[in-house]
């Protein structure tokens, strides 16, 4: 079974990780242009989150 794992990164998108690899990058500031996914926006909204690691395999 893949690992799979949803990652906060600190100020930034939720990645969603499989076996490692980053599959998917999630906005999470409400900035993107391209929702759901992260176009970078979060860097010029001044977006600050913590971060968090979610394992989510077998969920
Ligand atoms: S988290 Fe990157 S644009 Fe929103």
């Amino acid at each position: 079974m893949p690992k799979v794992e949803i990652q906060s990164s600190e100020n930034g998108p939720n990645l969603v990780m499989v076996d490692g690899k980053v599959v998917a990058a999630l906005c999470r500031c409400g900035q993107s242009k391209h929702k759901p996914n992260c176009d970078g926006s979060h860097r010029t909204a001044g977006f600050a989150a913590a971060k968090a690691v979610v394992d989510v395999t077998g969920a």
